[in-house]
């Protein structure tokens, strides 16, 4: 399959380009885009025949769901049961915004979307592009991370060239995504809200509206008597190549176990990655690869790279990646589980 690639600026949008692309979307292909936290894998969410088309280009198990992205609030009725009263509360302060929120799906949702589940997860995101693709499509796209099947998610439209050129149909180049992690899954279908995946709206931003949001004990601790109440979540996630450790604790103590480790790998002849941050990227010792993910200061700096500097590893084909991880406040809840999916669980408390 040839992949057509444009470039789209969201500050100035070209009709031409969104129509071509929303065109590809109602004949049932498959489009790459931009929203705030990750590229997205678009196609109608509506046609069955185009969504099984996700799966095949990205190598993903068809169990686990997809989620729709719609543009306006008059495209969730039709899709859902019914919506609950705090769902309207989540609309009002998070919408457009990186929250997903599952409902009981309507019998309008296609099975292939839900993966066998009687719910459905909606999103509307606030990327322009996003939204006037969705807008000039006139249907729901349903648009997983565009990434193959297991890879980290692209931030990069390079990322998604990277995984998908031949497979897809259209690769819209919009620039770097802002939050650089998926949204957050807010399952609301069941008695007590339950955050599924943490993302961009943190657990905090959702208590001041649901002071009793629990979290699915997956999200925190890799384990294999946790059975993750999101299919997506039982998949080893943003694997890279190399395998990943993660160091916790005070940031002091996380450097001295680093150098510590460094020294035994280099020993044994291992090619070492160090994620490190602005804060600590001077304490490490010369003559291996150090890269800063962000600062410590502002987490959003370290959820905006971290995709995209566990590619860089992988470029550069480290044997191991030793990580810095954060506290787990504000979006460090959302980095920690990006971490531990990466490493596999492999989180050292020091
Ligand atoms: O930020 C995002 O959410 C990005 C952009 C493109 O919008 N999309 C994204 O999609 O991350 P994906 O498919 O990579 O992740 C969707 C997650 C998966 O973990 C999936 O299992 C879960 O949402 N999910 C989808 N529908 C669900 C449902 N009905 N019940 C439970 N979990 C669901
Ligand atoms: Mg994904």
């Amino acid at each position: 399959m040839k992949t057509k690639i444009v470039k789209i600026n969201s500050e100035n949008i070209d009709e031409d380009l969104i129509s071509e692309a929303a065109s590809l979307i109602k004949e049932g292909k498959l489009v790459a885009f931009p929203t705030e936290t990750v590229y997205g894998l678009g196609a109608n969410g509506l046609d069955e025949e185009a969504v099984i088309k996700i799966f095949e280009a990205k190598g993903r198990p068809q169990d686990n769901p997809l989620i729709l992205h719609i543009e306006s609030i008059d495209q969730l009725m039709p899709l859902v049961e019914y919506v609950p009263e705090i769902a309207y509360q989540c609309i009002e302060r998070f919408w457009p915004g990186p929250l997903t929120m599952i409902f009981k799906r309507s019998s309008l949702v296609p099975d292939v979307i839900s993966g066998g589940l009687d719910t459905v997860a909606i999103r509307m995101p606030e990327n322009k592009i996003a939204r006037e693709l969705i807008r000039w499509s006139k249907v729901p796209i349903a648009a997983p991370s565009a990434n193959l099947s297991g890879k980290p998610s692209p931030t990069a439209a390079h990322h998604v060239i990277r995984d998908l050129l031949g497979r897809v149909d259209m690769i819209i180049d919009g620039g770097s995504t802002g939050v650089g992690l998926e949204s957050t899954v807010l399952d609301l279908s069941g008695d007590i809200p339950m955050v599924l995946r943490p993302g961009g709206i943190t657990i905090e931003d959702l208590k001041e509206i649901i002071p009793n949001v629990t979290q699915d004990l997956g999200t925190i601790k890799e384990s294999e008597d946790i059975v993750p109440k999101s299919p997506g979540q039982k998949y080893r996630h943003y694997a890279p190549l190399a395998e990943m450790r993660v160091y916790t604790g005070d940031v002091e103590d996380i450097v001295k176990a680093i150098n510590l480790a460094c020294h035994e790998l280099k020993i044994q002849g291992r090619k070492i990655g160090i994620m490190a941050t602005v804060e600590t990227k001077d304490r490490y010792n010369l003559g291996i690869i150090v890269k800063v993910v962000g600062t410590r200061e502002q987490k959003e700096t370290i959820a905006a790279n971290l995709f995209d500097v566990i590619r860089q590893f992988d470029d550069e084909d480290v044997d191991i990646i030793l990580a810095e991880g954060v506290e787990t406040d504000q979006i460090g809840m959302a980095i920690m589980n990006r971490m531990m999916k990466a490493s596999g669980g492999k989180i050292i408390q020091v």
